[in-house]
């Protein structure tokens, strides 16, 4: 099954061509953070205008790369929800026009299933299900159980900000340019991460929630005390991610030793983090337990993971060209035919 993906839930502009949800032929992206670099964050009414001016020539380039023509590919898959309105609707209706006028099936992915699947993508393994996993990105944090491709179910998430929220807020100030978790990810490479004690939040009982919000305001307050102003960025940054590191680990322990899973999977675009990687990387060899990580260019937004879902879910993707709308709050539960 050969499907072509189109991913435009956010700032990137991005099309991919993937065989039997594993063989990435192609996945493009072009990225948009220069644009909005200077703004400090994203400007939605840039970031949809963007896709209109790309998306054509991310779609065209995929198809090129993949070698592979309109009338070859199977299937067309849309991230249709969550992300900005005006960006969603920008790759729906070109996914809606490419499936009518071809007149092949279209599917509508919900994003956050699309990262649930990247760790899959260019790897011989099929998703073991029952499986763990830990989705971290600049919009979402949560622990959820895929019992299948179409059974997902969130068991922990953050009360406030989410992981790539914190890093990108506490990059910001650290005087580094947005977004940051990257920048600060390197910067925390020279650092020392036991420099200083940042708070690890602890759960209500019974729950497996996450919470970021604190860990930035600790750090934004240190950084404007007197010893603050004299501490070397590198160790707040690397003190920093070691505090966020210790929380996800020790959310996804608990959530591990709360039901029977496979494997565990690591995704979404902090899933990048070197510092979280191997963190999760020695806890999976100590506890002889299967990952799956993703290389840094599955972790972060791509229509290649979009493509993969709909190979996974499949008939319960599947919708009707003329039907599909964007939902830029979809819900995570919620699959096209429920
Ligand atoms: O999944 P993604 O590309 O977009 C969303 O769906 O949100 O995630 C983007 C987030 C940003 O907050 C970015 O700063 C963060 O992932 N990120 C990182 C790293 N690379 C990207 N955070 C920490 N360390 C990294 N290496
Ligand atoms: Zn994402």
């Amino acid at each position: 099954m050969l499907v072509l993906g189109i991913e435009t839930s956010c700032d990137d502009t991005a099309a991919a061509v993937v065989r039997d949800g594993r063989d990435v032929l192609s996945s493009v992206s072009t990225s948009q953070d220069a644009f909005h670099a200077k703004y400090g964050g994203i400007v939605p009414e840039i970031a949809s205008r963007r896709h209109v001016a790309l998306l054509s020539a991310a779609v065209e380039d995929a198809l090129a790369r993949a070698g592979e023509r309109f009338e070859s590919v199977d299937g067309i898959a849309v991230t249709r929800g969550p992300g900005l309105i005006g960006s969603l609707v920008v790759g729906v209706a070109a996914a809606k026009a490419l499936a009518f006028a071809l007149g092949k099936p279209l599917y509508g992915i919900n994003h956050l299933h699309g990262h649930l699947f990247a760790p899959f993508l260019d790897r011989p393994e099929r998703p073991p299900y029952p499986f763990l996993a830990l989705l971290v990105s600049g919009g979402h944090s949560q622990l959820v159980a895929v019992e299948s491709a179409t059974a997902l179910r969130i068991v922990g998430r953050t009360r406030d900000d989410a992981a790539g929220e914190a890093f990108d807020k506490t990059a910001r100030l650290l005087g580094l340019p947005y977004p940051g978790g990257a920048e600060l990810d390197r910067m925390a490479v020279a650092g020392n991460p036991r420099a200083y004690a940042f708070p690890r939040h602890k759960p209500a009982p019974g729950t497996l929630d996450l919470s970021f919000s604190g860990l930035k305001t600790s750090v934004r307050y240190f950084l404007e005390s007197p010893a603050g102003r004299d501490a070397r960025r590198e160790d707040v940054a690397a003190s920093f991610q070691a505090a966020v590191v210790d929380v996800l680990v020790a959310r996804l322990t608990s959530a591990y030793e709360s039901a029977p899973y496979q494997a565990v999977v690591l995704s979404g675009g902090v899933a990048a983090n070197s510092a979280l990687v191997r963190a999760v990387t020695e806890w999976s060899a100590r506890r002889h337990v299967d990952a799956f990580v993703p290389p840094a260019k599955y972790c972060t937004d791509n229509a290649a993971m979009i493509a993969a879902a709909a190979f996974y879910q499949r008939e319960a993707a599947r919708v009707d060209p003329l039907a599909l709308t964007a939902d830029p709050s979809l819900d995570f539960a919620l699959l096209h035919t429920e």
